[in-house]
């Protein structure tokens, strides 16, 4: 409470300052990697596979020294306080909770169980008033009563937004919460992510391929290829700007059509 009164309301609550993330020592993923997240927003990091988003993501949660990564330069700070030396547990403990891509839950445990692990760091007791407030957002969850194994897709991605919400973070960082399902899904668990952001003014980053839902979501917009960040706009810059609905909204209905051809994209974009 004390960090957050002394944090101007226009300050970043999320501030990646010009990362260098390299792996084994040797392999050099991020390059010069400059981000901010404003509180209460929802912020969108968009790109290619391979562009660095979840690395950008791990960088902030701690999740890098798993994978034997480390940001060599730049650092990250959130609510004023640098993160980036800090280890994924105290990391979480100071309010930023990460979705993994490919949803991550505990496949032979209940949808309760899963939620109870997602409040570890509490140590209050609301933790089962928070598991009805997340059967709020997703009421489907509170009928499946087996593991968790058997839900279908989009029910284990809500599993895994659930048990973030859990953790009661002040920001949630989402890596394609889109991948894997149907369109209406997609549009669904988008709705829910944006009705929790509002309601609880719980501050996103959301990591998504999916530029076309993502930028409707979001507030603001990065789009990141090969480690950089090559264009940042508010989400109607973006929306409107001619690259991006050529090579990131596809026009037609195959969304990932322009990542197919990276040469021609890389040729024919404009905004370097
Ligand atoms: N643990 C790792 N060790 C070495 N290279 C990695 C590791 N994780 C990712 N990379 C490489 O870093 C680049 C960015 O990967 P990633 O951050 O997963 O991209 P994205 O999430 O945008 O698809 C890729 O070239 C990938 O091969
Ligand atoms: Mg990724």
């Amino acid at each position: 409470m004390t960090q957050a009164a002394q944090i101007q309301p226009s300050t970043p609550v999320l501030s990646i300052n010009n990362i260098e993330v390299v792996y084994d020592d040797v392999i050099q993923v991020l390059r010069g990697v400059s981000i901010e997240v404003p509180k209460g927003k929802i912020v969108t990091l968009l790109g290619p596979n391979g562009a660095g988003k979840s690395t950008t993501l791990k960088a902030i949660s701690g999740l890098l020294k798993t994978e034997n990564g480390d940001v060599t330069r730049g650092d990250i700070s959130f609510m004023g306080q640098q993160i980036d030396k800090k280890n994924a547990d105290e990391i979480v403990r100071s309010g930023v909770f990460q979705v993994m891509e490919g949803r991550r839950i505990v496949e032979d445990m209940t949808v309760i169980e899963n939620l109870k692990l997602g409040a570890y760091t509490r140590s209050d007791n609301q933790i089962n008033q928070d598991i009805e407030m997340v059967f709020s957002y997703f009421p489907r969850l509170k009928e499946r009563t087996g593991l968790a194994g058997y839900l279908s897709g989009g029910e284990q991605q809500m599993l895994a937004i659930g048990r973030a919400l859990m953790a009661r973070p002040k920001m949630i960082c989402l890596d394609e919460p889109s991948m894997g399902l149907s369109p209406l899904l997609v549009k669904e668990v988008f709705g829910i992510i944006d009705k929790i952001n509002k309601e609880q003014g719980i501050t996103m980053l959301l990591v998504e391929q999916n530029a076309n839902y993502a930028l409707k979501a979001a507030d603001y917009g990065y789009i990141m290829e090969s480690g950089k960040i090559v264009l940042d706009g508010t989400s109607e810059q973006l929306l409107s700007n001619e690259d991006v609905k050529e090579f990131y909204l596809g026009g037609g209905n195959d969304k990932r059509k322009s990542f197919k051809n990276l040469k021609s994209y890389k040729r024919r974009k404009r905004w370097l």
